[in-house]
């Protein structure tokens, strides 16, 4: 038995062996007890070499400076079971990494500035009108510390191209006939260029699709939802702007929410030139598109009808500010209202959402089933409203019951920086905005970083 036990020879193990010889001598002034023992160690020390082993190998796993993935491997084959199999895998992912978002590593692709920079030297309102959040993340990751110049490290790769700057010199609206062979162009390119959208079928590449319907690249929702996702990005990450809360064909690739653009510099301004004594005098404000006999456009009616309800039940109204003219000003209209309506266009989502939010007007969301940036973490219901388009008519009721009864919850909430921190994108990126709010989404995603995917399966 004694030659059983020194067979196993590297030294460690040899430290567990000198502990159990030790036991036995102090049992040996126990005869029964000793006997007990022996017996017991006959018949089971296969088993409890085996416990030491595993111990040895689970706690120096746990307690070593550094993460080996060759340990890994070996703790997988001793330890099928499923549960031990998670603790190592979790706790092998905490320790690879240090810092931020679990130490995630993002690559920028550097593209010829045909795909980019070109579109905002071209007009600068490429980097500040309600879209250009594709530029204003491009630019927040290329300074942020998130960022690698290290492609082997990268836990994923973002494609930087602007495709809602193609103004058109007829009425101004981006047109977006260009988005999808833009976009192809510089897949192929980098695709050629790099070994990394082949290895993964481009799945852990990031994308933004700010515009109306998201990653379908048209303004109208029929047409969008008959053109679908472009089959090349189906497997990708999209950061986009359009959300709804049940299954719709532009949202079938993996995705992530997000608020349009709103330039911070031109929130501060409106705060600055905001009343003095903080007196909101509008009480339901709202300013924009409001058909008076909404067109049958293939079906469908502008706002499904409910901007021309609110106009035609509440317009002349004394506590309701309804404007359809556009004014550059608006904002600081904004800053004087209480109730701030943010009726769906064409697409559920509205800029007025995060601009009424910002400016500490509560907004009042009437879109059914829209999805809202962030809703992870951002917690919509306690500083905004929802009334149904069905339930448009009862509007002034509604509000006034609010008025009376939780108004001033919903107001002190607005005034949380961190709300108002996470809707608005800044160059270089803060603690807690919105590029920041993207980048802790992608964190919980890094099961598709190819990089992780290969540390565990070595
Ligand atoms: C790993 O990190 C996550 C997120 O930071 C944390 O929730 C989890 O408890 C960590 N796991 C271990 C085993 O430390
Ligand atoms: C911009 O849009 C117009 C009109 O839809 C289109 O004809 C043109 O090709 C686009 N420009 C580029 C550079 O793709
Ligand atoms: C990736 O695949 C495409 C299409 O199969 C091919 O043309 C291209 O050369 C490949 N890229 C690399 C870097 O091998
Ligand atoms: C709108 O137009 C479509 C045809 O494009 C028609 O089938 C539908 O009945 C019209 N709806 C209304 C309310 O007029
Ligand atoms: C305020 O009241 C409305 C209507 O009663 C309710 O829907 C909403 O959840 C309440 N919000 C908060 C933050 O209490």
């Amino acid at each position: 038995m004694s030659l059983d036990i020194k067979r196993p020879s590297t030294n460690k193990t040899k430290k567990k062996m000198g502990f159990v010889v030790k036991m036995q001598l102090h049992n040996h002034i126990n005869n029964k007890r000793n006997n007990l023992f022996f017996f017991f160690f006959r018949n089971y020390y296969t088993w409890i070499l085996w416990f030491f082993i595993s111990l040895y190998f689970f706690t120096s796993f746990f307690f070593s400076g550094e993460y080996n993935p060759t340990t890994t491997t070996r703790l997988l084959s001793y330890h099928s079971s499923l549960p031990s199999r998670a603790l190592i895998e979790s706790s092998a992912i905490n320790k690879s990494s240090i810092g931020m978002f679990n130490g995630m590593k993002i690559y920028v692709y550097e593209l010829p500035s045909r795909y980019n920079e070109d579109w905002v030297t071209k007009s600068s309102r490429c980097s500040t009108h309600l879209f250009a959040s594709e530029v204003a993340i491009h630019r927040a990751l290329s300074s942020s510390s998130i960022r690698t110049l290290n492609s082997e490290e990268a836990d994923f790769f973002f494609v930087p191209v602007y495709v809602s700057c193609n103004f058109s010199t007829i009425n101004n609206f981006p047109s977006l006939t260009h988005a999808r062979s833009l976009l192809n162009s510089a897949v192929n390119l980098l695709s050629n260029k790099y070994p990394f959208w082949n290895r993964t079928q481009g799945s852990d590449h990031v994308f933004v699709a700010s515009h109306d319907f998201g990653a379908c690249f048209h303004a109208m929702e029929d047409m969008a939802i008959e053109e679908g996702i472009p089959e090349f990005m189906k497997n990708s990450i999209i950061l986009q702007t359009f959300g709804v809360n049940y299954k719709h064909p532009c949202q079938e690739a993996d995705h992530v929410v997000i608020p349009p653009y709103i330039p911070p510099e031109s929130v501060h301004r409106a705060i600055e030139k905001a009343p003095v004594n903080g007196r909101r005098d509008i009480w339901a404000f709202f300013r924009g598109k409001m058909e008076v006999n909404p067109k049958n456009i293939s079906g469908r009616f502008y706002s499904k009808g409910v901007r021309t309800a609110i106009l035609k039940k509440y317009g002349g109204r004394r506590r309701f500010y309804l404007n359809r003219h556009r004014f550059a000003g608006y904002r600081s209209e904004i800053v004087r209202s209480v109730f701030c309506l943010c009726p769906l266009g064409w697409a559920p989502w509205s800029p007025r959402l995060v601009e009424s939010a910002v400016l500490g007007c509560v907004p009042v969301v009437i879109a059914d089933g829209i999805k809202l940036p962030f809703a992870e973490t951002v917690r919509w219901s306690e500083i905004s409203l929802t009334v149904a388009e069905k339930d448009v008519r009862n509007l002034r009721k509604i509000l006034e019951h609010v008025a009376v009864t939780n108004l001033s919850v919903i107001q002190r909430n607005l005034r949380e920086p961190e709300f108002k921190r996470a809707l608005l994108y800044n160059v270089p990126m803060k603690e807690g905005d919105a590029t920041w709010r993207i980048l802790e989404a992608l964190g919980r995603k890094l099961d598709r970083s190819y990089k992780r995917s290969r540390i565990m399966s070595e």
